[in-house]
């Protein structure tokens, strides 16, 4: 939560700053605010409470002296609200050093009576603010930005990412972060810092990871990086693997919509090079081969979109290698007491890569001496960083707040990674083996094909737009979409929903089946022997009888859905476990065109962020 940019070159800043800031706007949305040294050597700075788009008018209204080293912020309000005097930047040292923080310092409440009591004034109710004050204080006393730096880092609790620049130090861009992410971008002359590479992949697509807590010092000519101890680092730089376009809308109304229609690229890039005709190659996991051939039980750790494709994980899990599985939402996991012994494998699913529960619980289960492996859609990010090994998913970046490629992505990784340990273990007979193969590599133009049914859903969802409350039905793997199907339509159309286990309905949530209520009900195969369409038909029944109003996603030829759903969506052909990958489409597609349809913000739904970097 909360973007971070940074900037020291030649280029005038503010044009750098802005556009990091545009791309990194998912982080959050509050408010917005940049600081430059302009050519005098004078600290500027401008925020404002609201969208990026507040600021960027302003700024044309009343421009601020340009400079060629700058720092800017997008924030996701933790301490204090929205308001122009919570924006950051902060301000110490007399207004000549601005601070922009991502994070939470949890104990910023003894640092403010600290300065309180030697009299120092407070301008906002943010806890960043401590730390500009206390940087300031530092700097008058080391005359050095740096060494201020570790003098301060070494005060703070929590998470942070902390960026600064002072007016007597021009040259440089100062930077520390324990929890939170933070990048360079190595540039000619110039160089760059983001909480993430979109903040200056369109300047540069080399990049350096900082890690844990470590600060990091850039010029227009060279970085430098010390642990908090003032020890050097080496860091080895990457490529970044996609393009600024990656990550602009091209033409599409939302991201969101550009992102859905991603999905069989996404998956497509997640299978290349890992699906064979006779089984898959990840040499990712040979690090842990040993560990992963000899674990007797998964816990896969997630949150939110990406713990409902761990769900769906499982269940490949435990049918093709036949161990056991449980997935837990990492911020339960981690404040209990979870039994992890020596053969336990912990799976983390993390688009962002930086998800504060999910890195926090990854790093209990290591501690606890269970081997990690990652699950992470972002290169350079932490999650996988803090892990025994990591297995990319390959959506490309995913700037919409509402996770739509990047779970299809996940889910592929997933049955991948099911499929690698029943070759492992030797669980799978060849020939199933090859149909699973064949069927995931199927996937792409399956979900081409659903894409194709976007005009219809979007008039399903036109005629919706008033309803106050849609309930969402699965068993076994239409369980997972089911949930998903209900938190997408809560977060982008803020409307009150749930999805449910079609058999609990009548342990009590039938009780909310009135004349006219909308349920989607995740309708499995007729065709495969075991399916569990029969006792779904049933439920529908139940719920019609009550005088629900249904809407079926069922498979081509399903025509037994007919006379009970009052709307059907068709999906094609696939296996049980593979289905799933394709009854979700057309329910991102829907929340998608409902919010839509009530002039919603798509992209950035209200009080959200896309990456959750605080507990
Ligand atoms: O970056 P992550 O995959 O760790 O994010 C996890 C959740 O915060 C995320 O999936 C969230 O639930 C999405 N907004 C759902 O669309």
């Amino acid at each position: 939560m909360c973007g971070i940019v940074g900037y020291v070159g030649s280029r005038p800043s503010l044009g750098v700053l802005m556009g990091g800031l545009r791309r990194l706007e998912y982080r959050g949305y509050d408010s917005a605010g940049v600081a430059v040294i302009d050519a005098e050597g004078r600290l500027s700075t401008h925020k404002r409470a609201g969208k990026l788009g507040v600021l960027t008018q302003d700024l044309a209204a009343h421009p601020i002296a340009d400079g060629v080293t700058g720092i800017g912020h997008t924030r996701w309000a933790t301490h204090g609200g929205p308001t122009d005097a919570n924006a950051h930047p902060h301000l110490g040292d007399d207004g000549k050093l601005a601070v922009i923080h991502n994070g939470i310092i949890e104990n910023f409440a003894e640092l403010k009576d600290e300065l309180l009591a030697e009299g120092v004034t407070f301008s906002s109710e943010t806890d960043t603010e401590v730390a500009a004050l206390l940087l300031g204080r530092e700097y008058r006393a080391t005359g050095d930005l740096t060494a201020a730096f570790r003098k301060v880092v070494g005060r703070l609790t929590g998470a942070f990412t902390l960026l600064a620049i002072h007016e007597d130090q021009p040259g440089i861009v100062v930077g520390a972060r324990r929890n939170s992410p933070l990048v360079i971008g190595l540039g000619e002359g110039e160089n760059f810092l983001g909480s993430d590479v979109a903040a200056f992949v369109e300047h540069t697509r080399r990049a350096v990871a900082i890690g844990q807590d470590q600060i990091v010092t850039i010029r227009p000519d060279g970085i430098e990086v010390v642990d908090f101890a003032g020890q050097p680092v080496e860091s080895e730089p990457f490529d970044i693997a996609w393009d600024a376009s990656a990550a602009d809308k091209g033409g599409w109304s939302s991201f969101m919509a550009k992102e859905i229609s991603e999905e069989p690229a996404a998956v497509a890039n997640t299978l290349l090079t890992r699906l064979g005709d006779e089984g898959v190659t990840l040499p990712e996991l040979e690090g842990i081969a040993d560990d992963i051939a000899g674990a007797d039980r998964i816990i896969i750790l997630a949150c939110g979109t990406a713990a409902y494709a761990g769900m769906l994980g499982k269940y490949a899990i435990e049918k093709w290698a036949g161990i056991p599985v449980e997935v837990e939402l990492s911020h339960e996991f981690r404040y209990r007491d979870p039994v992890i012994g020596p053969k336990t494998l912990i799976v983390s699913i993390s688009q962002s890569g930086e998800t504060m529960d999910t890195l926090m619980a990854v790093k209990y289960a290591r501690e606890s001496g269970a081997t990690t492996l990652s699950i992470c859609n972002t290169q350079g990010a932490t999650i996988p960083r803090e892990s025994d090994a990591a297995l990319y998913t390959h959506a490309g970046p995913e700037v919409a707040v509402a996770s739509t490629k990047a779970f299809v992505a996940q889910v592929t990784a997933l049955y991948l990674l099911a499929l690698r340990l029943a070759e492992l273990r030797g669980t799978l007979p060849a020939a199933a083996m090859r149909a699973n193969l064949a069927e995931l590599s199927a996937v792409p133009d399956k979900i081409a094909t659903v894409l194709g049914t976007g005009a219809g859903i979007r008039e399903l969802a036109r005629g919706m737009s008033d309803t106050r409350s849609v309930l969402f039905l699965g068993r076994h793997v239409g369980y997972p979409i089911a949930l998903e199907g209900a938190l997408k339509l809560k977060e982008l159309a803020y409307i009150h929903a749930e999805g449910f286990a079609a058999g609990e309905l009548k342990h009590g949530p039938i009780a909310l089946i009135e004349p006219g209520q909308r349920v989607f009900v995740v309708v499995p195969s007729p065709r495969d022997a075991s399916s569990l369409h029969p006792k779904v038909v049933s439920n529908i029944q139940e719920i019609r009888a009550r005088g629900a109003h249904v809407i079926a996603i069922a498979e081509q030829g399903d025509v037994a859905v007919l006379p009970v759903a009052d709307d059907v969506i068709r999906i094609p052909l696939a296996s049980p476990l593979f289905e799933p990958l394709l009854a979700v489409v057309p329910l991102q597609i829907f929340a998608m065109e409902l919010a839509a349809a009530k002039g919603l913000d798509v992209d950035q739904p209200r009080n959200l962020a896309k990456s959750v970097t605080v507990e």
